[in-house]
């Protein structure tokens, strides 16, 4: 297959924005391409489908653009085993989306510049687009591509937009882009969050899809909460002081305000429990996006993810005019005794964390950052990985090119392996050059680069994904 488009062409947006240019702009296709260049060699164990979710815009914006504001969409590499791989991208067709495509021009604001669509379109469709532009997963034999603060988007095996899907009515409110799945169990535990009271519920799926636990955790205020924690026995909430206000969204305001007179607390809620026998420990006000993990340690919990100082809040292109590193830290809570201590495991920039998903909930060994080569007031610049040895303290990282832009480090086992570092490390990676990308295969327990799949023209930066090995995509 071969793609005539220029990938240094400027893109048809407004070039004054850094999330709509370069390594980050918007693609305007479709693509189904066999046979991949592929340099070096697949795992033969390497097989499954790699979905990775993403901001794509399909139309220039009404006001100001932040890259979380782009239309879903999902780039898949399908890997059979036979060291050949297949490329597809599908936008997720949301009801908001298919009311632009229709209009053929944007018609829902973004999240540093809100503004309610066309009146038969708020009819219809409602106030918000649900964009399903941040995750991927598959549970219960369902594709669910997720935004945080809406209905999971459920796709078909072609990738196809199926439409939302609220667990046969039965989920009350969005779901965070971060469910967790339990190893053990076979459960999606997942929360949601809301502007309006209660604020936060927390949910389980169970194996087959039924809705099995879903109770309300009242705060004392609406908050901006991205990820959480999920232990073997426990579920770890963090009501962080990025207070959410819609009201003040709705009128031109600030949607979501940094106030550290809040405070911080750390919630502990045993799984299955009513959300209202959930334990607060008081915390220094901080910021964290993505959590490594978390596990049990009798009474207490023991949490990693990359904890930053605070939460810039402009959510514009703003946000880079003050550099709000990240870096990996570790938490004990004992909600019995009611202490909390922390630890900072990195001085280096880092996000984007993953597992071996098979750890998820226990107390895995490995985890896997985005390294930032660059992360200050200028810019953020994802161009490796490090991997954390969390038992021994130690740590590696890997660079893949002075020009490289990556995003998050998908681990994928071997299914043939014992070790929990047996498999590899997938990411999309750009050159920020020729704007050329690739899908780079790292050897998880060396970090040495095993292949890279070329892609047909450029995948823009994206956030996040998974492998899938069971789904039979189409
Ligand atoms: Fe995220």
């Amino acid at each position: 297959m071969t793609i005539d488009a220029d990938p240094t062409a400027p893109a048809p947006f407004p070039a004054d924005s850094i999330w709509l240019n370069g390594p980050y702009a918007p693609v305007a296709d479709e693509l189904d391409a066999p046979d991949l260049r592929v340099t070096g060699t697949l795992p033969a164990g390497l097989r499954g489908s790699f979905l990775r979710n993403g901001p794509n815009p399909a139309f220039a914006p009404l006001g100001r653009y932040h890259l979380f504001d782009g239309d879903g969409m999902i780039h898949a590499l399908d890997l059979d085993g036979s060291g050949s791989a297949r490329y597809r991208n599908r936008w997720i067709r949301s009801a908001g989306f298919e009311a632009e495509i229709a209009a053929g021009q944007a018609l829902f604001g973004g999240l540093s510049d809100f503004r309610l669509p066309p009146q038969e379109i708020l009819e219809t469709v409602g106030g918000m687009k649900n964009t399903a532009n941040t995750h991927i997963v598959s549970h219960a034999g369902r594709i669910l591509a997720l935004m945080e603060a809406a209905r999971p988007m459920e796709l078909g095996a072609d990738l196809s937009t199926v439409g939302e899907y609220d667990y046969d009515g039965r989920l009350q409110g969005g779901m965070t882009a971060h469910p967790k799945l339990d190893p053990n169990t076979g459960e999606l535990v997942f929360f949601g969050y809301s502007p309006f009271p209660p604020f936060v519920r927390v949910h389980t799926a169970a194996p087959d899809g039924t809705l099995t636990w879903s109770t309300p955790v009242e705060l004392p205020g609406a908050v901006m909460m991205h990820d959480f924690v999920v232990t073997a026995t426990k579920v770890i909430i963090f009501d962080l002081p990025a207070a959410f206000d819609v009201q003040a969204m709705l009128t031109g305001g600030e949607g979501i305000r940094w106030e550290p007179e809040r405070g911080a607390r750390i919630g502990v809620l045993e799984r299955g429990a009513p959300g209202d026998s959930i334990r607060w420990v008081e915390a220094d006000p901080f910021w964290v996006f993505h959590f490594l993990n978390g596990h049990d340690d009798g009474d207490a919990v023991v949490v990693t993810g990359c904890r930053a100082p605070r939460l810039n809040t402009s959510f514009g292109e703003e946000a880079l005019t003050e550099a709000i590193v990240p870096t990996l830290h570790r938490w004990r809570v004992d909600p019995v005794a009611g202490t909390l201590t922390e630890e900072q495991l990195d001085d280096r920039p880092g996000d984007f964390p993953r597992l071996d998903d098979r750890r998820s909930g226990l107390d895995a060994r490995f985890g896997y950052l985005a390294r930032a080569e660059t992360w200050d007031a200028e810019e953020v610049i994802f161009d490796g990985v490090v991997k954390h040895d969390l038992r021994t303290g130690t740590s590696t990282s890997t660079t893949y090119g002075s020009d490289a832009l990556s995003g998050e480090p998908v681990f994928t086992p071997n299914p043939d392996g014992t070790a929990e570092d047996d498999g590899w490390i997938l990411n999309w990676v750009t050159d920020r050059t020729t704007l050329e990308s690739a899908c780079v295969v790292l050897d998880a327990e060396t970090l040495e680069e095993v292949a890279r799949i070329h892609a047909p023209r450029r995948v823009p930066f994206g956030f996040h994904g998974s492998f899938v090995p069971d789904v039979g995509l189409a």
